[in-house]
């Protein structure tokens, strides 16, 4: 299967720090894979690259073989990558239901005046959004309340909205920065499984995590990166066995566990 995502020799630095130093990797359709490393690694500088955030320093990365380097993130994510991040980014005092809408707006086939005379279409599309929202909150397996502002709910169910809010963008590529982070073992499982329901969709997923349990899990490949290189690729059976892998978490007094 083709990559959706590729990601040739990445680099980003930031005056004398290469946060990222020769990043590469696939993504293909129907897959998880990981990106691990110790605290500072580079990780989130990659997926800030990615997503358009941060402007690469060198290095190139295409979707569905066109370039995207150095592109604006709103093209970005038009052109098919969606995120979550590592520190929540919701609407604090929009509803649920609104926070998951916001992610749809940016495909609204309505224009300026639609929206300021409410025409028929506004309503319709306004529904139809409406009704879009519920069903991606249905799917992750949200079931607090819908119509409150958003920061009044726990920090798992705000996680859940925060994917529900991504998925509504029906992107081919999914980045998840640290999903499980914060999350106690019920939460965690029911995002295993919610993982593997997104990766059913076709999407690519890859996933930031230090919780090497569901890495091992539920990645398909794994890129281990350590202070802006990537150190190691493969498989979770190769990747724990690999002994540049093992020093560079026990050298931060950590282990790679299964
Ligand atoms: N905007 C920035 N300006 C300056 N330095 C930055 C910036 N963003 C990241 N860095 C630096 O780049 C390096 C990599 O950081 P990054 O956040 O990408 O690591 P990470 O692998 O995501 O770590 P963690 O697991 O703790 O989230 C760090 O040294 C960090 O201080
Ligand atoms: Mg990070």
């Amino acid at each position: 299967m083709s990559a959706v995502l590729e990601v040739k020799d990445l680099q980003i630095a930031f005056g004398g720090v290469k946060a990222v130093d020769g990043l590469s990797f696939e993504a293909r359709e129907n897959e998880i894979i990981a990106v691990i490393g110790p605290n500072g690694a580079g990780k989130t500088s990659a997926f800030n690259c990615i997503t358009g955030f941060y402007k690469p320093t060198g290095g190139a990365i295409s979707l569905n073989g066109k370039d995207i380097t150095g592109k604006r993130p709103a093209d970005i994510a038009a052109a098919g990558i969606s995120r979550t991040f590592q520190n929540l980014r919701l609407f604090p005092d929009l509803t649920v239901l609104d926070n998951v809408r916001a992610g749809m707006h940016l495909y609204g086939g309505q224009n300026w005046a639609d929206a300021i005379f409410h025409t028929p279409r506004f309503k319709r599309s306004e529904a139809h959004y409406t009704d879009e929202a519920h069903r991606w909150l249905d799917f992750v397996g949200y079931t607090g309340p819908r119509g409150v502002p958003i920061r009044n709910l726990a920090y798992g169910q705000q996680k859940q909205v925060e994917i529900a809010r991504a998925l509504a963008r029906k992107s081919g590529v999914l980045l998840l920065d640290e999903p499980a982070a914060g999350l106690n073992y019920t939460e965690k499982q029911g995002l295993l499984s919610l993982c593997r329901r997104i990766r059913d969709l076709g999407t690519a997923i890859v996933l930031i995590e230090h919780d090497m349990g569901l890495v091992m899990e539920l990645s398909e490949r794994i890129v281990v990166m350590n202070f802006g290189h990537e150190i190691a690729e493969g498989t979770p059976a190769e990747v724990k066995a690999n002994p540049a892998v093992i020093e560079a978490y026990l050298g931060k007094d950590e282990e790679v566990e299964s």
